[in-house]
């Protein structure tokens, strides 16, 4: 049986629809949700999801800063980037765009972030929160992971989850959401002896490892539910780039009961529930 394709895309839309109509009732009251999005360097793909991230950001109504630093920054002009955004009343959320340029310490730059304007939820006060079940900013591609979970099965209460990656952005939260949400959790990783063995234990597969098309269709257990967090680019013959994800699509499909296509799945998400952090941050800054 051909597995159902969750629509990230689509869902993306709604939630960005919903903090589109939440912006506009802040804006009638006076107050405008502003976010800023640093990018230090040149890196392609970064400046690629930065775009977008302005773009969608101006799309529902809110304040968009954009702040740019070349590839030769040091840290201190970063950290002082930063501290300026967490002074402006104007701004509610900041996002350093990671990776960073190797002068530039990602710690020390995302504990400069103020916790309350730190929507990537990247900050060790935000992780302390959220692994001790408390009110947290939660990161973004997690957490629109688990908004399409909920959307699909209602309560994951008991379910078997096992999440493939162990990455501070995704693999770490992922595993504390679902938790959170009373699953038995595993977080497999690149050491983990007999993959597709722990995989095939699983209702829920969370993909995020970064390897085009590793978990193949023969580990699943049939009928689970498959979430590919990873965005490859593969060569192709005819020269041109395909994205993949960390599961191979076609044979997964044959056996999953509902799986996340690359792209159009967990990609849309990242950006609407980076929106919808954004304006919780404002509505708690404002009381
Ligand atoms: N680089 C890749 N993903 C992310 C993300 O979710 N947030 C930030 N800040 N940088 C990233």
């Amino acid at each position: 049986m051909a597995a159902r394709v969750i629509d990230g895309k689509a869902f993306a839309a709604t939630v960005r629809g919903k903090v589109a109509e939440q912006v506009a009732a802040l804006k009638a009251k006076g107050v405008t949700p502003g976010l800023a999005v640093v990018l230090v360097g040149e890196d392609p793909a970064s400046q690629v999801y930065v775009r977008s991230k302005g773009k969608q950001t101006v799309e529902a109504g809110m304040h968009s800063v954009e702040k740019r630093l070349p590839a030769t920054a040091s840290e201190e002009e970063v950290l002082a980037v930063v501290a300026a955004l967490n002074a402006d009343p104007a701004i509610h959320g900041i996002l350093v765009q990671l990776p960073l340029p190797k002068q530039v310490g990602e710690a020390k730059v995302l504990a400069a972030i103020d916790p309350a304007k730190d929507v990537d939820g990247f900050h060790i006060s935000n992780v302390g929160l959220l692994g001790t079940g408390q009110k947290a900013m939660v990161p973004c591609t997690p957490l629109g992971c688990l908004m399409l979970l909920r959307d699909l099965h209602g309560s994951l209460s008991g379910m078997e989850a096992v999440v493939i990656g162990r990455s501070n952005i995704v693999g770490k939260p992922m595993a504390q959401l679902l938790l959170g949400d009373s699953c038995t959790v595993t977080i497999a990783h690149s050491r983990t002896m007999d993959l597709p063995a722990v995989v095939r234990r699983a209702d829920i597969v969370v993909a995020a490892v970064g390897r085009p098309e590793m978990v193949k269709g023969d580990w699943l257990k049939p009928g689970a539910t498959v979430i590919d967090v990873g965005i490859n680019r593969t060569p192709t013959e005819s020269g041109k780039d395909r994205l993949v994800g960390d599961c191979d699509y076609a044979s997964c499909a044959e056996v999953a009961g509902a799986i996340t296509p690359v792209p159009g799945g967990v990609g849309p998400m990242t950006i609407a529930c980076l929106l919808a952090n954004t304006l919780t941050a404002c509505c708690r800054a404002n009381g």
